[in-house]
């Protein structure tokens, strides 16, 4: 089983190139596959949740090419069913946007339950609501979601929750219906706004995307495009905030510095430099953080998938802070392995942190238990004193592109250990 092996105490230091956003990818993906004319997509990141969809969709006829490592070619013009329902599929979220790219398309979709990150239970009440609202029969049987209708009608739509993946999916469906779709209280993610500039750069009719209302007139059909992913506001944040826990100076470079104000926002507040250019922004930390408070929310408040990265950076504070997750239910499992490297913090009611500063995390041999509590748990080893051993790593690489090696490039000593005996070696070989 593959582990990092780390050695903790070097600041991260220089310029780290950012890839595409997985959580765009996923459902432009599936857009893609709602044309029967060829798309082609670039920056597409090279991480494991990419590789599953793309299986999945090579599995029920859509003609898949991997181009280079980032530009991937898509034909759905010979789908011959709409069933997806692989082992992969199970385990990630964005499976489940075949059943809006599919219900628009064909009319008819069935999918498996998605899976994803067990960071609490992950409803997908509002996806089915919206396609109801479009006239949809929509039941779940044998562990499928199932959607059919003879007639999709657009319709307006109220989300009682901003939901990221429900927005995507109902816009989805809605290019494809007849009429207007006016969907209200939308997420307003970077990758819900270049999820409707992809389906537009197909020839659909989708206004307001990145408000709180979204405007979709129906098109009869999608058409070909060559379509640019945006950069990953998640794995750039995380960088950043791998300079502010190992007081480092990084530069994130091929970003959009508005994607990241939040982010931003909250490194001023803990006390580091931040210098921002058309497409990089550079993180200079020369001190420990300080303490501050934050509350996870929808786009443009402070992201969920940052707080364990926060977290991290926070347990190094002098004084108390206080994060508290409002989106996830159970997004502190990390939490118990921060603190067997030495971190104070003490999580009340599922939703709070209570965090006392410590001076330093020590190296302990850790597991990850999610995405991101596992890039924010390898973010503390590389600031701990000693070395630390972390496992399962396969969960870090459903959505960083080459993490160690881009760590190593900015001076962090880390390795990938297939064995105990490779653990040893890099002890050996480090120090
Ligand atoms: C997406 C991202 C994930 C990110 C999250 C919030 C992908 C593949 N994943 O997840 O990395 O953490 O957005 O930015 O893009 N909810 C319901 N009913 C629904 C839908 C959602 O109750 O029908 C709840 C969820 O349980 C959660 C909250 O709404 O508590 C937000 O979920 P949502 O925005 O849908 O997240 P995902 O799309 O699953």
């Amino acid at each position: 089983m593959e582990q990092y092996a780390i050695k903790g105490g070097n600041p991260l230091v220089g310029d780290v190139e950012i890839a595409g956003a997985k959580n765009a990818a996923l459902p432009i993906f599936a857009a893609a596959a709602m044309t029967d004319e060829t798309v082609y997509i670039d920056n597409i990141p090279d991480v494991r949740d990419i590789d599953v969809m793309l299986d999945a969709m090579r599995s029920i006829g859509v003609v898949v090419k991997r181009i280079s490592r980032h530009r991937v070619m898509i034909n759905g013009g010979n789908i011959h069913n709409v069933t997806v329902e692989s082992d992969g599929c199970k385990k990630i979220r964005g499976s489940y946007y075949f059943l809006g790219a599919f219900l628009g398309k064909y009319k008819g979709a069935e999918v498996v339950l998605p899976g994803g990150c067990d960071i609490g239970s992950r409803g997908i009440d509002q996806h089915l609501k919206g396609f109801r609202a479009l006239g949809a029969e929509v039941i779940i049987e044998h562990g499928l979601v199932k959607a059919r209708t003879k007639c999709l009608r657009g319709s307006h739509i109220y989300m009682d929750k901003v939901s990221v993946g429900a927005t995507i999916n109902v816009m989805l469906a809605a290019t494809l219906a007849e009429g207007m779709t006016i969907i209200e209280n939308c997420a307003k993610e970077p990758h819900v706004v270049d999820v409707a500039s992809f389906l537009n750069s197909c020839g659909a009719n989708i206004k307001g995307a990145g408000t709180d209302v979204i405007r979709i007139r129906g098109v009869a059909r999608l058409h070909g495009t060559d379509y640019t992913i945006i950069p990953d506001q998640i794995e750039a944040g995380t960088f950043m905030f791998a300079a502010a826990v190992t007081k480092g100076d990084v530069t994130v470079k091929n970003v959009i510095p508005k994607h990241l104000e939040s982010i931003t926002a909250k490194l001023l507040e803990i006390g580091c430099e931040v210098e921002e250019a058309d497409d990089c922004i550079r993180v200079v930390a020369t001190k420990a953080p300080m303490h501050t408070q934050v509350r996870t929310l929808p786009y443009p408040g402070f992201p969920t998938d940052m707080q364990p990265q926060i977290t991290v950076a926070l347990a190094l504070a002098g004084g108390t802070s206080i994060v508290t997750e409002s989106i996830f239910e159970n997004r502190f499992r990390y939490v118990d392995e921060l603190v067997r490297m030495g971190a104070d913090i003490k999580v009340e009611g599922g939703d709070t942190a209570i965090i006392t500063g410590v001076e330093k995390y020590t190296g302990a041999s850790i597991s990850v238990p999610d995405l991101r509590g596992g890039a924010a748990l390898v973010i503390a080893a590389l600031a701990a004193e000693g070395f630390s051993v972390v496992d399962d790593i396969k969960y870090i690489e459903r959505g960083y592109e080459d993490f160690p090696s881009k760590l190593q490039g900015l001076g962090a000593q880390i390795e990938v250990a297939e064995t105990d005996k490779d653990v040893q070696k890099f002890k050996l070989k480090v120090g």
